[in-house]
This record gives structure tokens, C-alpha cells and sequence, in this order.
């Protein structure tokens, strides 16, 4: 038997060797780290099934964008987590709501230096949980919804965020916000839209980390997306991408790779992938158990998410990762 000529594995003989060859190189700036900020907390309060995350308060938020700032990333997203809830989400666009003092705070102090996201729903601040407004018959009022968004577009663009990110999968609501931000003269103001979003079983620390539960057990899946389905994506970000999407995202990510690849393939705009909560925890859980290598493994996993074709990622490592990537 004759051995090939053409061998591989020469060039994975030496950790230089295949550091010169690698096709993807995770950095720092390919990391956005989502930060949870609490109003009417003393101090930090953990997030049990999010270990490492917790609910800032306004004071602990900034403390920690100084130490990201410090770290080099480019970009945080924030989520906020009313005291007090109600049928339209009022806190989610109330000038003093949690969400827009934070951003203030951070714009003082960081100028321009990090990119200031905010995510845009209402789930985190209506009382039943869904991310829109209600009919009288329980459903989920998507043309209402939308209005409601573009005030929440306002309220955050007037607290100086640089990115609204709408994750509410509603119709139309790129175009309305858009709309809204145009005419407010906030067309500095980016879009990344949340376009292909799943309806997954993957966000359950995620709703421990903002109190959400789905009033009666319900579910998203009247307006997140079916896992069945992969061109439906493409679908939603060419819509989105039509009225007015800045940047497109797919989320969760690990789950949802083949769509990472075919919407790189097919948009130019920027393309994210979000690691979501139940991501994070199944790693942490592992490795709490000693059965994975949690570091190697994020490592693995939000390089993955890149070489699918992502940009950037969303993920609650952002923080390890970009400790460990200096
Ligand atoms: C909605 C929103 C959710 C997440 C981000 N934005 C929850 C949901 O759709 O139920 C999930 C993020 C995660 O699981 O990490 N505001």
C-alpha cells in the first residue's frame, strides 16, 4: 500500500502551524455581551440558572461596562427588569423607565467608546408576559404591538442608545420603527433586527433573569418562528432587511447554524447569531458536573457560530472570552 502525498496533518504538527492556517479567528470584536439591569435593587442579585450573570443595579451596570470597556469589546445590549408591570409594558417606554436611566448613565460616562444596544420588546415589562399588547380574547395584537414599539424606539433613542434591537418578531416593525426614528429625527439611530428568531425551549434562564412568565402557561408560538423550518428565516430577513434593517440576526445560534450559513450566504448586510441563555447554561451545567470542559468548550461553540458565518455573537461569555482572548 502506498501512502498519499497529499497529508493534512502536516499542517496541524505545531500550535503555530495551526494558528497560521486557521480560517477563523474569534476576537474580542466579534463579541456583544447582554447585561440585565433591575430597578429597585440594592445590590446585584444572581441569576440561578444563568451562573456569573446577574441583575445589575443602575451603580453595578456601569461598574461593569468600565471593566468591558477596559476588555476592548465593542458592544453590549441591554435588557432592563421593571419594578412594576402592566398590560402595555408602559415601563418599557417611560422617559425614566429602567432601561433608558441606564443608557443615560452609560452614555455620561463611556462617551462613544462601546456601542450602546437595547434590546426592544415588552415581554420583560407586561404583566402577562407576552411581547405585545392583547386583544380582548388573549391574542397577541400585532398592529398595536407595532405602535407601541416605535414609542419604545423614541424613548430609547432619546436616552442615547446607538442600536435598537426589536425582538418581538411582530410584522412590520423594522419599517415602524424606522419610521418613528426617521421622523424624531433619530436617523442616527441603527437597527438590528432580531429576524429570525425561534420559538425555543432554548430561553428558559433568560425568563428567570428577566421575571417573565407567559400568563397560563403559554407559549411565543403564534409569533416566533417553527424550529421545522430554515427558508422561513430567509423570508423574515429580506422583509426585514426591506423596511429599513441596519443588521440582521439569527438567534438562538447553535441550533440554528444551517440558517447562520444560508442568510450569510444570501444578505451582506452585518449578520449576528445569539447564544442564548439556555446555551450558556447547559455548558455551565456540564461543566459544573465535571463532564465537560465548559472553557473549551464556549471556546468551541462561539467560534462555531462565526465560522457558520456570523459577524458578531451575543453571548453570555462575552466576558470569559474576551478575558481569555487578550
Ligand atoms: C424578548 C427576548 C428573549 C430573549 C431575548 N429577547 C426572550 C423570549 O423571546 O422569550 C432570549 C435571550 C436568551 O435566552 O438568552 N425580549
Amino acid at each position: 500500500m502506498t501512502f498519499p502525498d497529499r497529508r493534512p496533518r502536516r499542517l496541524r504538527r505545531t500550535a503555530a502551524l495551526r494558528r497560521l492556517v486557521a480560517e477563523t479567528r474569534l476576537g474580542v470584536d466579534d463579541l456583544v455581551a447582554p447585561l440585565f439591569v433591575r430597578e429597585g435593587i440594592a445590590g446585584p442579585q444572581p441569576i440561578e440558572s444563568l451562573p456569573g450573570v446577574v441583575q445589575h443595579t443602575r451603580t453595578s451596570l456601569v461598574d461593569e461596562v468600565a471593566e468591558l470597556v477596559d476588555l476592548g469589546l465593542p458592544a453590549v445590549i441591554l435588557f432592563g427588569v421593571p419594578e412594576r408591570k402592566d398590560p402595555e409594558g408602559r415601563g418599557a417606554s417611560d422617559p425614566d423607565g429602567i432601561v433608558q436611566v441606564a443608557l443615560r448613565d452609560l452614555r455620561d460616562r463611556f462617551g462613544d467608546q462601546i456601542v450602546l444596544m437595547a434590546d426592544l420588546c415588552l415581554d420583560e415589562y407586561t404583566d402577562h408576559g407576552h411581547c405585545g399588547l392583547l386583544t380582548s380574547g388573549g391574542e397577541v395584537d400585532n398592529d398595536a404591538t407595532v405602535e407601541r414599539y416605535a414609542e419604545v424606539a423614541l424613548a430609547q433613542a432619546a436616552a442615547g442608545v446607538d442600536v435598537c434591537a426589536p425582538s418581538g418578531m411582530m410584522d412590520g416593525q423594522v419599517e415602524a420603527i424606522r419610521d418613528a426614528l426617521d421622523a424624531e429625527g433619530a436617523d442616527d439611530v441603527a437597527i438590528l433586527a432580531y429576524s429570525a428568531k425561534y420559538a425555543s425551549a432554548l430561553y428558559g434562564p433568560f425568563r428567570d433573569a428577566v421575571d417573565v412568565e407567559i400568563v397560563g402557561g403559554g407559549d411565543r408560538k403564534g409569533y416566533q418562528q417553527d424550529w421545522a423550518n430554515a427558508r422561513e428565516s430567509l423570508e423574515e430577513i429580506r422583509l426585514d432587511v426591506l423596511e429599513g434593517a441596519d443588521m440582521v440576526m439569527v438567534k438562538p445560534a447553535l441550533t440554528y447554524l444551517d440558517v447562520v450559513t444560508r442568510a450569510r450566504a444570501e444578505f451582506d448586510v452585518p449578520l449576528a447569531a445569539y447564544h442564548v441563555s439556555g446555551e450558556y447554561a447547559m455548558v455551565h451545567a456540564a461543566a459544573e458536573r465535571g463532564w465537560i470542559d465548559g472553557d473549551a468548550v464556549a471556546l468551541e461553540q462561539i467560534t462555531a457560530i462565526k465560522r457558520a458565518g456570523a459577524d458578531f455573537v451575543l453571548t453570555y461569555f462575552a466576558r470569559s472570552l474576551a478575558e481569555r482572548l487578550q
